[in-house]
């Protein structure tokens, strides 16, 4: 079985879905549950025997120690973590405790365990770091895509806990030889992405009659990768990823915001139109820009690519159409996450 951590979030549901679907190896979800943490992601395996939750944090070692030796995982992926850049801008604390001090207490009590398996256990057990490609920091409109050697230079908060998390990984395993692999990946979009960053908040603000709110001018650029490929891409690396390697991974879609928002607008005119006939686009408006903002992200996936045959099935316009039509399906989700009903069965459930 595989231990996953921060399961209940947008890519870790995602990558559960794609796990269980492709096999039946069990999975384990290890998530504390935060505000991005969202049960009713996968409230379809909520009976299905391949499927186990515990809440619970990613600090803790105690709890660490005994789920690791009662389950005996041969890999633990690690999505847990703290993610929205505006968020960490705020309030940059928790994005170190969880992102920086959380994966050091994840890795030492996976290490803990990796000593104690035989050498065959050993050989095969896998400790994958699922990470962004915000550690790279930002590229001139005329820069090649980031590559796996691209020095690290994170300018946000978030960016920042995220390249020392990586820094960890790495180096547990050049000093302790645990079997480590590290994916560095572009902006996710997709089903059940909490609507606080770009894509859904424009989704659900157009369909609630809200501003569309564009930072700056709009022209940031973001590679944009559909959730799926991304559960996929983890999967390869994870069969057959070499210890100790980073793997990018991304959708070669560059886009800049202003182009995503106007192609939301379109599909949403196309699927739902607004009940006085104008274009959502006129709900777009102008902000002010983000603090630090970085300019363009661009992944260079030719490494995933050639090493182990992986390329992104979806394209951005297939894949956005699929996303709009997503939460335009799914009123019930959207309903109790706007209104955080979703929340208050969490505390219900788990004090
Ligand atoms: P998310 O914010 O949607 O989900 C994070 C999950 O981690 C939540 O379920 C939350 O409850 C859980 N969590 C937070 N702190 C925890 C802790 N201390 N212990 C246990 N669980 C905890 O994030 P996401 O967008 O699904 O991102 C998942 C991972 O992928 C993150 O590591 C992120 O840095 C990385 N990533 C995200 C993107 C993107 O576009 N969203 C792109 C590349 C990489
Ligand atoms: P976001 O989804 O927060 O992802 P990230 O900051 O990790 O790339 O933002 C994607 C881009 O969209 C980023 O350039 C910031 C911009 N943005 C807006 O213009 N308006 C918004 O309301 C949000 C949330 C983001």
């Amino acid at each position: 079985m595989i231990i996953v951590t921060g399961g209940a979030g947008f890519i870790g549901s995602n990558f559960i879905h794609t796990w269980l679907s492709l096999s039946d190896e069990p999975v384990l979800n290890l998530d504390k549950l935060t505000y991005a943490g969202n049960l009713e992601n996968l409230s379809k395996f909520q009976s299905d025997s391949r499927y186990h939750f515990v809440r619970g944090d990613i600090g803790d070692r105690e709890l660490l120690a005994r789920l690791l030796q009662e389950h005996q995982p041969r890999a633990v992926i690690n999505f847990a973590a703290e993610s929205h850049v505006d968020r960490s801008i705020h309030g940059p604390g928790e994005f170190i405790e969880t992102n920086v001090n959380g994966t050091f207490h994840l890795l030492e009590s996976v290490r803990g365990f990796w000593q104690s398996l035989s050498v065959p256990g050993q050989t095969a057990f896998r400790f994958l770091h699922v990470s962004t490609d915000e550690v790279y920091g930002t590229l001139a409109p005329n820069d090649p895509a980031f590559s796996e050697t691209n020095p690290f230079e994170p300018n946000s908060p978030y960016a920042a806990s995220k390249a020392a998390s990586d820094h960890l990984v790495r180096a547990w395993h050049h000093t302790y030889g645990l079997p480590v692999l590290t994916t560095n990946c572009s902006n996710n979009y997709g089903p059940y992405h909490f609507p606080e960053k770009l894509i859904p908040l424009v989704i659900l603000n157009a369909l609630a009659g809200k501003p569309l709110p564009i930072y700056g001018d709009g022209q940031q650029i973001r590679d944009w990768l559909y959730v799926e490929d991304h559960a996929r891409a983890i999967i390869r690396v994870l069969q057959d990823g070499r210890v100790g390697e980073t793997y990018n991974i991304g959708g070669h879609n560059e886009k800049a915001n202003l182009e995503v928002v106007k192609t939301i607008c379109q599909h949403l005119d196309a699927l739902r139109p607004r009940a006085d006939g104008k274009p959502y686009a006129d709900q777009m408006t102008f902000v002010k820009d983000r603090p630090g903002h970085d300019r363009r992200y661009a992944i260079d996936a030719s490494k995933i690519s050639a090493e182990l045959g992986w390329s992104p099935e979806e394209t951005f316009e297939s894949g956005l159409e699929k996303t709009v039509r997503w939460y335009l399906q799914n009123p019930a989700w959207v309903q109790n996450v706007t209104s955080g009903d979703y929340r208050q069965w969490v505390e219900k459930q788990y004090g």
